[in-house]
């Protein structure tokens, strides 16, 4: 099933098939609905109204700052740096760090009051020198321009521990709402994955055709055939919790919104966090999804009534969820029926974050369709965002109105999760103790993973297995 079916509140069905039915009749009303009718108001008045966090993600341009600040100040409740928090953007070597433009995301955000999401700590990409963990999909130990496993954590940790102790020490910490820890680390074909990790389905150094997982190898150890039960991830949340015990922490992936391998992967992988009292709190739902037909080897394709089941028994264990990079791509050129398609989607997954009390935030991956990453990494489509235009101008489109509609027609209230993360609170014990906000005892821990399997001591048959 693609994203324009399914069910939706019965207001917001009423406005996408009146859209719907307009657009087939009369191409060209649906067309001109972005520049003829007035932006009646702004998206961030109706998502205060019902308590949802709706944010974006920013790149600041170089030029047209006053339009760019403008729409998004105006609209969005939260924001997120697209690129300027990623290891590879603010360290390009150990301990030598540029906080230029990460910095001016963060005082933006504190200026404007905005809710901001931190992307991200750990992923595959835009990873820097931990990216030299081997060459072409295979390992090269003895390489001296290459990192140990314990190398890596040891990085990791200071890497992590460096961002914390920078915006502690500008007394911006509680700019931040929620944290990606770990980014993507299930692999795209998780289901011919082995079961004989506690975490089945996670993304491996090798066997990846992308060759995407390079800077994770000496992380999971498997290309020097050991395994670890891909125990980076139990660590990189532990030192993320041990630099900010209030601080709310995300895992964030793609593809992993309907029910499938990939997000059974997901599933399992943040109840076995959950059981075993690795603080996390999100589970980060990407949403990069496309209506119509689908580019060749695009992933994208979901189903409102899976999502809907995902979000469902991601809640029952006691996590929140947020839509962290949702946009919704189609191939050009671009016409009204696709544009009431598009709109009928944004509505729908608008709608199925309303109705689960778990999920609380809803970011779009960009704010106008000519920035977005869709137009270099698809080619032939596009138009995936909510606004449109060139130069200065930034045009509300349908799916921009359609949110209007969605978050005008309930009447339900979320409990509004934009204030802070404080206001969460906690849901976990860490079992290894914090020993002060600053984790200072950081140093005494082993680089080693922290909740590892060693010594004999099994992950599977000791939820509370401590170091
Ligand atoms: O900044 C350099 C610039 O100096 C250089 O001239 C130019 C030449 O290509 O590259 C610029 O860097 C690019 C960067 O975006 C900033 O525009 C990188 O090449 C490009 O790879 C990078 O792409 C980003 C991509 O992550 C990296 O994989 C996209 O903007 C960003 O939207 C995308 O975001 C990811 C999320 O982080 C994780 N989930 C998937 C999502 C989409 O891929």
């Amino acid at each position: 099933m693609k994203c324009n079916q399914g069910v939706r509140t019965s207001a917001a069905r009423d406005v996408a098939s009146w859209k719907l039915v307009l657009a087939l009749i009369c191409p060209v009303f649906l067309a001109g609905v972005s520049v003829a009718v007035a932006q009646p108001t702004d998206l961030k008045t109706f998502a205060k109204a019902r308590g949802i966090d709706i944010g974006v993600a920013v790149s600041f341009p170089s030029t047209g700052r006053a339009q760019f600040d403008s729409t998004l100040t105006r609209n969005f409740t939260g924001m997120v740096a697209e690129n300027d928090h990623k290891w590879g953007n603010i360290s390009s070597a150990p301990g030598t760090y540029s906080w230029t433009n990460a910095d001016r995301i963060v005082d933006f955000a504190q200026q404007q009051g905005m809710n901001l999401r931190f992307h991200n700590f750990i992923w595959h990409q835009q990873s820097s020198y931990i990216a030299n963990g081997h060459s072409n999909g295979v390992a090269q130990p003895t390489d001296p321009n290459k990192y140990t496993r314990d190398q890596a954590f040891t990085h990791m940790r200071n890497h992590i521990g460096a961002v914390f102790d920078h915006y502690r020490s500008k007394n911006q910490l509680s700019v931040f709402s929620e944290w990606d820890v770990v980014n993507e680390a299930t692999a795209r074909d998780s289901g011919n994955d082995d079961t004989a990790h506690l975490y089945a389905g996670m993304r491996r150094s090798t066997g990846n055709a992308l060759n995407l997982d390079s800077g994770l190898s000496r992380w999971t150890g498997y290309t020097q055939g050991e395994t670890h039960d891909f125990d980076y991830i139990d660590s990189a949340f532990a030192i993320a919790h041990r630099n900010d015990s209030t601080a709310r922490l995300v895992y964030n992936d793609y593809d992993a919104e309907s029910r499938g391998k990939k997000s059974d992967a997901v599933y399992n992988l943040v109840s076995k966090l959950k059981s075993r009292n690795i603080p996390v709190n999100v589970v980060g739902m990407q949403c990069h999804w496309y209506i119509g037909p689908s580019n060749s080897g695009s992933s994208g394709a979901w189903d409102p009534q899976q999502v809907r089941e995902n979000m469902a028994r991601i809640g029952a264990l006691g996590l929140d969820i947020s839509i962290t990079e949702l946009d919704i791509r189609y191939q050009n050129p671009s016409d009204s029926v696709k544009r009431a398609q598009q709109s009928a989607a944004y509505e729908t997954i608008l709608s199925i974050c309303l109705a689960e009390p778990h999920c609380k935030r809803f970011y779009v991956w960009g704010i106008r369709d000519a920035s977005s990453w869709v137009i270099s990494r698809f080619p032939g489509y596009g138009s995936p965002l909510l606004f449109e235009g060139s130069g200065t101008t930034y045009t509300p489109k349908s799916a921009y109105y359609g949110l209007i509609s969605v978050l005008q027609s309930g009447t339900a209230i979320k409990s509004a999760p934009g204030v802070r993360n404080r206001a969460f609170g906690l849901s976990f014990q860490n079992t290894e103790p914090v020993r002060d906000l600053m984790g200072r005892r950081m140093s005494s821990l082993p680089d080693r993973p922290i909740f590892a399997a060693q010594k004999g001591a099994s992950l599977k048959t000791s939820p509370n297995a401590s170091r």
